[in-house]
């Protein structure tokens, strides 16, 4: 039997979302899309079209590289490039499956291109601004060719009391959790890592 469309999201992991406050789906994007959109993030690099990112909003943010060393760029919601018209709309019906599944009331999508030099890390954080709680879940889709536990990079979540989880960023591999409970960091690699990170939001 055809499994159920659930914005490519297996039951199970809708289930771990709601009882943990994460999830993991390896796969979660088709090789060839995660192939195109790697090529398209150190294209970018190349062209020095990323900028550093800062931590905090408004008159509070600060580009701080011991707090955080990766290089963004925000993806156009109306841009021509097909991988990222797959990619958003594959966003796009994950957002109607958690609304559906877990009436979450998630309004719309913000996402990023993320990409960590060698050594760059992301300090333990949450996903929420202080003065602004639209961001309700977090999702982490990594673009990485052929990830071993060697190369350093997880992305470690804070999972309940001192236990951790720590995920691999392998190429295809979709992460959600909670924004506001979730706390996370992310290790230095001795690679580059590349990933899109994502928030869906209850409101603009
Ligand atoms: C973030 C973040 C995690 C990751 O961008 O806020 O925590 O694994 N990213 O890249
Ligand atoms: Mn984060």
């Amino acid at each position: 039997m055809e499994p159920e469309f659930r914005g490519a999201l297996s039951r199970d992991a809708l289930g771990r979302l709601a009882e943990q406050g994460f999830a993991i789906e390896p796969g979660w994007l088709g090789s060839q899309d995660v192939r195109a959109l790697r090529e398209r993030l150190v294209e970018l690099d190349r062209r020095r079209a990323l900028a550093p990112a800062g931590v905090g909003r408004g008159s509070a943010r600060v580009v701080e590289r011991r707090i955080r060393g990766d290089r963004i760029r925000w993806i156009d919601a109306a841009t021509d490039n097909d991988a990222e018209k797959r990619l958003l709309r594959a966003f796009e019906s994950l957002r109607l499956a958690l609304n559906r599944e877990l009436t979450l009331g998630l309004f719309e999508l913000e996402a990023h291109y993320a990409l960590y030099p060698p050594g760059a890390a992301y300090a333990m954080h949450r996903d929420r601004f202080r003065d602004d709680d639209a961001r309700v879940v977090s999702c982490v889709l990594y673009l990485n060719d052929r990830w071993h536990a060697g190369d350093g990079g997880a992305l470690r979540l804070h999972v309940a009391g001192d236990r951790c989880e720590d995920v691999q960023p392998m190429g295809g591999t979709l992460v959600l959790f909670f924004s506001e409970r979730m706390f996370h960091a992310v290790l230095p690699a001795s690679r580059s890592r590349l990933s899109v990170a994502g928030w869906f939001r209850r409101h603009a």
